[in-house]
């Protein structure tokens, strides 16, 4: 066939802007590259993913065999020919909702664990966290009416570039101290947006181990976010990759916004963190009814599901029922509870930031005037912060870390919404985002690795800073 010169045209698209956490992963090739020609060692200080030490694998491989095995038997097939039932459907068209054994297994442990208790008819499967975004974004911008969302300052950056896919939606974000959200700006933020005559569906955070901001609220605060909430009728979005990645003790673990009150609350569990981020396992839960066009009242549950059947229709059963084998223990036996499953990854997690915290108190703790760092209760990440005037964390300082030191970190400024840049074009450009959670090497060699990066970070910092 010819090639005809055809101009196709789409007036209404824009181009999105690209973050800055994917361009320092296209541009980390060449900086490394520069790095490794100078003969310096990278340091992972940047990356926010699981660990490979507790990502590998291969036991649970052998366990989920064994629990499908398990399966097998309790159906009680006698010739090795007959299909078993989970098997079939593991590889057919499954509900919307995927296998209810699964969901009723995940309801029993995860409400256990929250102290609360799961509808299992409530829970949807989604594709992560990242997929329960999605939904809720797509389902609400199918009003075609303007939205604002409300979220923090700053925030997670693939809320953002969701969010920022609708033209129809703008984005309110609220500054936080060391509590969460201020609470009155979270009110001016609500007002601001209805005043200016867009529809508010909901307030989205991450109150576990706040990815980027490296803290969670405080129950104080997550109470008084709620009473602003209820009092104007908005929905609270709960992300909580970190729920389980916890360093607080048993009884100071803050309760998640949907065991406080689950007809206020969407939350967004997922998989990646306490199992493996691969399968994109992860499930919505909401309680909420919610009033819609001809007011009538609604559950938002039946909302998204209708959504889901026209977005991904069909989850993935063989990854619904894998993440079933990790409800189970080595006799296949329903487990308790998840926190001895989380406790494995735990322990790479807590060495880690244990090693960061102490490693950057040593270097840089002797000048509390002119750096300061947050104290993660959960997650990945801490915030660190330059509080002299003269240091601007922008694209150059970091090409700079990277280029000259080895030293890999993400700067914050991007994580602040374009709002939040507006009111102050210097917000974040005094702060780095550090994460504890990824390097290339297991074991003695990985504690090793962390505290050279860190030991390296902190001296960058000192001659940076002219000490
Ligand atoms: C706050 C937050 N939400 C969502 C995600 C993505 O999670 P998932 O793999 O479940 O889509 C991440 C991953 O880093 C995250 O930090």
């Amino acid at each position: 066939m010819s090639a005809k010169n055809i101009s196709l045209s789409a007036p209404q698209i824009t181009l999105q802007s690209v973050s800055v956490t994917r361009k320092m992963a296209a541009s980390l090739p060449g900086l490394r590259q520069l790095a490794a020609d100078k003969g310096l060692k990278i340091h992972h200080l940047g990356a926010g993913y699981p660990h490979p030490e507790v990502t590998d694998p291969r036991t649970f491989l052998t366990h989920k065999d064994r629990y499908y095995q398990y399966l097998a038997e309790q159906e009680g097939l006698n010739n090795a020919e007959d299909l078993p039932e989970y098997l079939r459907e593991s590889y057919s068209y499954t509900d919307t909702l995927g296998p209810l054994s699964v969901r009723q297994n995940f309801a029993a442990v995860y409400g256990a664990d929250w102290k609360t208790t799961l509808n299992p008819d409530f829970l949807l499967p989604t594709v992560g966290a990242s997929g329960g975004i999605s939904l809720l974004c797509s389902l609400f911008e199918r009003s075609g009416v303007p939205l604002a969302y409300i979220t923090d300052a700053p925030t997670y950056a693939g809320f953002v570039a969701r969010a920022e896919l609708s033209n129809q939606s703008t984005i309110f974000s609220v500054e936080m101290d060391k509590e969460g959200p201020v609470i009155e700006k979270l009110r001016e933020q609500i007002e601001s947006a209805r005043n200016a005559g867009r529809y508010v569906p909901f307030y989205y955070t991450v109150p576990d181990g706040h990815n980027p901001a490296g803290f969670s609220f405080s129950i104080k605060r997550r109470q008084q976010i709620l009473e602003v909430l209820q009092e104007y009728g908005v929905l609270v979005v709960e992300d909580a990759p970190y729920v389980y990645i916890s360093y607080a003790s048993k009884n100071d673990r803050p309760l998640p916004f949907f065991s406080m009150d689950s007809r206020l609350s969407v939350h967004l569990f997922t998989g990646s963190k306490i199992g493996f981020p691969g399968p994109r396992v992860g499930f919505l839960y909401t309680e909420a009814e919610i009033q819609i066009k001809g007011e009538i009242s609604v559950s938002l549950r039946d909302l998204l599901v209708t959504e889901a059947s026209a977005d991904i229709l069909f989850h993935n059963p063989e990854a619904l029922y894998g993440f079933d084998a990790l409800l189970h223990d080595s006799n296949f036996q329903r487990i308790e509870s998840l926190w001895p499953v989380a406790e494995a990854k735990l322990k790479v997690y807590r060495e880690n930031r244990e090693i960061m915290m102490q490693g950057l108190d040593e270097g840089l703790g002797k000048w509390p005037e002119l750096f300061q760092w947050t104290q993660p209760q959960a997650g990945f990440f801490t915030v660190f912060e330059f509080l002299s005037p003269n240091i601007t964390t922008d694209d150059d300082f970091i090409t700079d870390l990277v280029s000259n030191h080895g030293i890999v970190v993400i700067p914050m400024y991007d994580f602040y919404p374009a709002d939040a840049r507006l009111r102050d074009p210097d917000i974040g450009l005094n702060e780095l985002r550090l994460s504890f959670c990824f390097s290339e090497s297991h074991g003695e060699e990985r504690r090793r690795d962390f505290k050279e990066a860190v030991e390296a970070f902190c001296a960058a910092v000192r001659l940076i800073s002219g000490l």
